[in-house]
């Protein structure tokens, strides 16, 4: 047994790796666990450089919003070890490398737009050399007026793309005829990636035309064309090769683009391999983040606070192009109604064209933005009615009937019937398990006695769409190679980014041919080996990918139980595939010798599987349709107790419940949740991004920017999988599980909320922004001291 296998072997649950064992539904550990924690796993810069490699630096704007009048490189050119420097001009393709509208160069030619903008490219004989020499650019701007945040955007009607907007019913009827309303604005911010490998790309030319690039991207098809129109050859002259990616969180799904395009048209121009890696300060300042949204609200609602009308205007900061933007914003009004059903609603969605980084794909891609707004609205109505905001919560949920009509409250605002409604369930289970009613009794005592220390507590909700609203996306393409010595090779679209794709996967051909864990390995994620992948991206890597793999390993699966039924004289029906053996009744033989049976009667032991998701349609202009295969739920509980006099503030406990489905792999899922949770607890408390007057981004690194620490985890975090089954055709009845726990630490920012309110006996909202910075907490309490004074 190799160290691998013994680490496979986790006992947490039964059957895994024994006999008999399912390689679905076992807590495996990841693929490459062994790999990760001996240092020895393989990422980009990790790649032994071949002779003759050259690394890359970018010289970048020095101001948001500008016509460059001249550039004078002759500095740069002059460090020694400095083999060229190039810019716009010396690209032999298109300069562009927009995700999906062409307003995205890769090098600005006579105008920039944000701080960081990429204006040319040093490369020199060393990463550092590069990197000195790209600052001594001198660069003559004419400076034009920059927009900065999306409520200016806004107020100038500056939008990368043409407003969006969704109605359902009469929602101002609905709020004029309401017996109580509420109007307000909320503000939540942006979050950067943080991946813990930056961005990179190594480019290495081929012969005649060809380049190869190994590339940190969740997208490798999508980077091939781009450089192939940048290079300006045909997408077979271009091969994309991810095996890992430190990280992507969403950051690396277009705009890994910049990075492979750069090294690219580097190396060809050279025809020396480029190596482009950025610096964490760089790699902050260039590239795009999580979009932060601006609302308005206007909602009207009844005594028992449910609501009859809601109007809202959601602004996000989109930067300086369209990017991903568009379809973030389709998802955050998808998630307007999180778990509630929401019978009049209006909502207007505009991206703010802004002179920043053009901001991308995080984690939850909009969904999240569009649900912490219901979820601050819900809050405040159940203050303004002094209930307990789980009440108010519960009252909105949707329908669990399957009726139709108004009354059954299960359509969604985008015409989408929810058939698969387990939350109040879910929530029933966690309000027991958390004890929430006794610990919100005791954190009223406890705020009746103490004046510094205030404790809050809050449970939140999920629902959360699953599918590329995009409907073509939702198709994906594997290859499964079966070699005569029995062991199994798979290859797909999909990419590694640390969330265990590549395991469960290899569990799911491992199941349908019946063969231990340790027999299946997934390689690099290769564009020659599978066209046309969509990105790894909308948490749908599994659902996809796996489904394709399967299908290619049931077609090999069906030729060797053919094989094995002529061989025994039996149905084929009752051909069995389990424990490394084929078997029929007393019949049995080695899949191994199957395998070699097979080739050498000239059977094809490889193949090819496709899968596209069944039932997604979406009409963008009426913003209607079944946009989602199904919904992901799960709910959270927190505890947290601030400092009134420091705005300090801790989580004290944290319960999760998720729906993972029929979980392929349930300890793979837990670290998902965990590590969502406290992703998406960074986004709302202590992650800042902060640009001064000028609009440069002064919070490019660990130092200024605070991501959540080891200390910042709850000392007790419990985290439970939901027992359900997905009432789709999912792969094994699982359900994805990459984005929908990033909303369940929504439940630590209205603790922290509560905490706040306390202060004023609960009478009062505190008007708490996103991040709660201890800054934020402390302009809370000030804010509720005053009003009920
Ligand atoms: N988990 C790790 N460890 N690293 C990541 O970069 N990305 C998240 C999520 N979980 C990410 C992660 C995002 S943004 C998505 S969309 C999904 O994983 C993508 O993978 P999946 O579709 O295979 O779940
Ligand atoms: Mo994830 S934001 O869909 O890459």
């Amino acid at each position: 047994m190799n160290k691998q296998t013994e680490l496979f072997m986790t006992d947490t649950l039964p059957g895994s790796g024994t006999p008999g064992g399912k390689a679905v539904g076992t807590s495996y550990a990841h693929e490459s666990a062994y790999l990760h924690v001996t240092g020895e796993a393989t990422y980009t810069d990790d790649i032994p450089e071949l002779q003759g490699t050259l690394h890359a630096a970018l010289g970048l704007s020095q101001k948001a919003h500008a016509k460059i009048v001249s550039i004078d490189l002759s500095k740069v050119q002059a460090v020694p070890g400095v083999v060229a420097v190039l810019t716009a001009a010396d690209i032999p393709g298109e300069n562009q490398c927009g995700a999906i509208i062409r307003d995205d160069p890769v090098l600005a030619e006579d105008l920039v737009q944000y701080i960081g903008q990429p204006i040319f490219v040093v490369i020199a004989n060393s990463h550092d050399t590069a990197r000195r020499a790209a600052r001594l650019g001198v660069i003559e701007y004419e400076e034009l007026p920059p927009i900065l945040t999306p409520r200016a955007a806004h107020a100038a009607q500056s939008y990368v793309l043409p407003p969006m907007h969704l109605q359902r019913g009469d929602a101002a009827t609905a709020f004029a005829a309401a017996p109580n309303k509420l109007q307000g604005k909320f503000d939540v911010g942006g979050q950067e990636q943080f991946y813990l490998e930056g961005q990179i790309s190594y480019a290495i030319p081929k012969e005649g035309s060809g380049m190869h690039v190994h590339c940190s991207t969740q997208h490798p098809s999508e980077m091939q064309h781009h450089i192939a129109h940048v290079l300006h050859v045909s997408s077979h002259d271009v091969l994309v090769e991810c095996r890992r990616m430190g990280g992507g969180f969403g950051g690396k799904e277009s705009q890994s683009a910049l990075w492979a395009c750069v090294a690219a048209f580097s190396a060809a121009r050279l025809r020396r391999p480029v190596k482009l890696r950025a610096d964490r300060d760089d790699d902050m300042i260039v590239t795009g983040k999580r979009h932060c949204f601006a609302y308005d609200y206007e909602i009207g609602y009844d005594n028992n606070g449910l609501i009859l009308g809601a109007r809202i205007d959601m602004i996000s900061r989109a930067g300086f192009s369209a990017d991903l933007s568009g379809p973030v914003a389709t998802r955050a009004v998808c998630h307007f109604d999180n778990a509630y059903y929401l019978s009049d609603v209006e909502i207007h969605a505009m991206c703010g064209k802004t002179n920043t980084q053009s901001n991308t794909a995080f984690r939850g891609f909009g969904g999240p933005q569009g649900a912490i707004a219901i979820e601050y609205i819900i809050d405040e109505i159940a203050r303004n009615l002094g209930k307990d905001a789980l009440e108010v919560r519960r009252i909105n949920f949707y329908g669990s009937s399957d009726g139709d009509g108004p009354d059954a409250r299960n359509v969604t605002h985008y015409g989408q019937k929810v058939e698969d409604n387990i939350i109040h369930a879910l929530v029933d289970e966690l309000e027991a398990t958390s004890e929430y009613q006794a610990r919100r009794n005791a954190i009223n005592a406890f705020n009746a006695s103490n004046t510094i220390l205030k404790k809050g507590l809050a449970l939140t909700p999920v629902k959360f769409g699953i599918s590329f609203n995009v409907p073509h996306l939702n198709q994906a393409g594997a290859l499964v190679h079966v070699y005569t010595d029995g062991s199994v090779l798979v290859n797909h679209g999909g990419t590694e980014m640390g969330q265990g794709l590549n395991t469960k996967v290899a569990q799911v051909v491992a199941q349908a041919l019946g063969l231990q864990l340790d027999k299946v390995r997934c390689t690099a994620t290769d564009t020659s080996k599978v066209a046309n992948t969509s990105a790894t991206a909308a948490s749908t890597g599994t659902d996809l990918n796996g489904k394709a793999a399967q299908h290619a390993a049931l077609q090999i699966r069906d030729r060797l139980a053919s094989l094995a039924a002529q061989r025994f004289g039996v149905e084929v029906a009752s051909i069995r595939f389990a424990d490394d053996k084929v078997s029929s009744g007393a019949h049995s033989i080695d899949f191994q010798e199957l395998v070699m049976l097979a080739y050498t009667a000239r059977i094809q032991l490889w193949s090819d599987g496709f899968y596209s998701t069944p039932r997604v349609h979406w009409n963008s202009k009426t913003m209607q349709g079944h946009p989602f295969y199904y919904y992901a739920y799960g709910a959270a509980v927190a505890e947290v107790v601030i400092d009134t006099l420091t705005g300090e503030w801790k989580l004290l406990r944290a319960d999760a419940l998720y729906d993972a489905g029929e979980a392929l792999n349930p300890a793979i899922d837990a670290g998902q949740v965990e590590g969502a949770f406290i992703q998406g607890m960074g986004w709302l408390t202590t992650e800042e991004l902060w640009w001064n007057k000028d609009g440069k981004l002064m919070t490019h690194a660990p130092s200024t920017y605070k991501i959540p620490a080891i200390s910042d985890c709850p000392a007790d975090f419990r985290v439970k999988l939901f027992k359900n089954s997905n009432v789709q055709d999912s792969i094994h009845r699982s359900k994805a599980v990459g984005e929908p726990p990033l909303l369940l630490p929504f439940s630590v920012f209205f603790a922290i909320r509560d905490a706040v309110a306390a202060v004023g006996n609960n009478r009062v909202n505190p008007p708490l922004r996103a991040p709660a910075t201890s800054e934020a907490i402390l302009d809370a309490v000030d804010a509720v001291r005053a009003a009920i004074q």
